[in-house]
């Protein structure tokens, strides 16, 4: 689809810092660090730059610790920046966080949004509730979810009976319940199988075509099926690529097996340049 050339994200030397205790060696260590701690800074994300346009799917990889669910707590707003701005459908996320929130849909692969004990459906009105959903629009989208993930005949089902999959299915309709212009997805495809990758691939694809903003971080390079357009590599907080999926096969010199073999060939590329 083509993109509105207006930015929807922008990042400006984006950084956050965390303070870290340190613990110590020994017990010795321990006791006195636990009198006069001691404290390191880790740079989670490091002056980072980026633009991105309505419509646009980004694949945000990166090995772990590399700084990803930072960037995307950031735009977010459930993190302030320690350095930098950034700005989604024009405002700072963390100072409206709930304007914020009204347009963006964010999924932790490794977290949930159901109601664990109540049928599926109870999650989906609660969430109707809270995004104040107009009863017809919630009726049509609630309809069109079901329909292309296949989530109709788990309606009545309680979460914690739901397969690993089938959990995933009803986590990605929740994300895109209130029609939000930009969509966060952190890890969406852990533990899956193929097969479910694949039916969140045609799902994603559908939603981009939808004109939906896709933000994906993972640090399996699987992913990048799922989000074709444009890869954003970060390393140590560091933004080491950001281009197209080609472009990314020519610098690292040859198709992507590994990421820790891509990584790897980018610092080499860095030394002799
Ligand atoms: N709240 C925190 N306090 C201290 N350090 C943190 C905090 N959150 C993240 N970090 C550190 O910041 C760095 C980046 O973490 P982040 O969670 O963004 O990585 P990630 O790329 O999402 O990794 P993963 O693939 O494992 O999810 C790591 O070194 C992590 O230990
Ligand atoms: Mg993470």
């Amino acid at each position: 689809m083509p993109y509105d050339a207006s930015p929807v994200i922008v990042a400006s030397n984006l950084s956050r810092y965390f303070r870290v205790r340190l613990d110590g060696e020994n017990l010795k260590d321990r006791i006195k660090r636990f009198i006069k701690p001691q404290y390191r800074v880790v740079k989670a994300l490091d002056g980072v730059s980026f633009s991105i346009s309505q419509g646009e799917s980004v694949g945000y990889i990166g090995l772990n610790g590399a700084g990803k669910s930072t960037t995307i707590k950031l735009l977010c707003g459930v993190l302030v920046p320690t350095a930098g701005t950034v700005t989604v459908n024009g405002l700072e996320p963390y100072r409206h966080r709930t304007a914020t929130a009204r347009r963006i849909g964010l999924m932790m692969g490794q977290r949930t949004q159901l109601l664990w004990d109540l049928p599926v459906h109870e999650s989906f009105n609660l969430l109707g509730k809270i995004y104040d959903i107009k009863p017809d629009v919630f009726k049509a989208n609630v309809k069109r979810l079901q329909d292309v993930l296949d989530i109709g005949p788990l309606w009545h089902t309680p979460a914690r009976m739901l397969s690993l999959g089938q959990k995933t299915r009803c986590d990605l309709a929740l994300t895109f319940l209130h029609d939000p212009s930009v969509v966060f997805l952190d890890e969406p495809t852990i533990g899956l199988d193929v097969l479910a990758r694949e039916r969140i691939r045609d799902f994603i694809n559908e939603e981009k075509r939808r004109g939906v903003t896709i933000f994906l971080a993972s640090h399996d390079l699987d992913d990048l099926e799922i989000v074709a357009d444009r890869v954003m590599l970060i390393h140590h907080g560091k933004l080491l690529f950001d281009g197209t999926q080609d472009q990314l096969r020519q610098l690292a010199g040859g198709p992507l097996v590994n990421l820790e073999e891509t990584v790897k060939r980018f610092y080499r590329e860095a030394e002799l340049g």
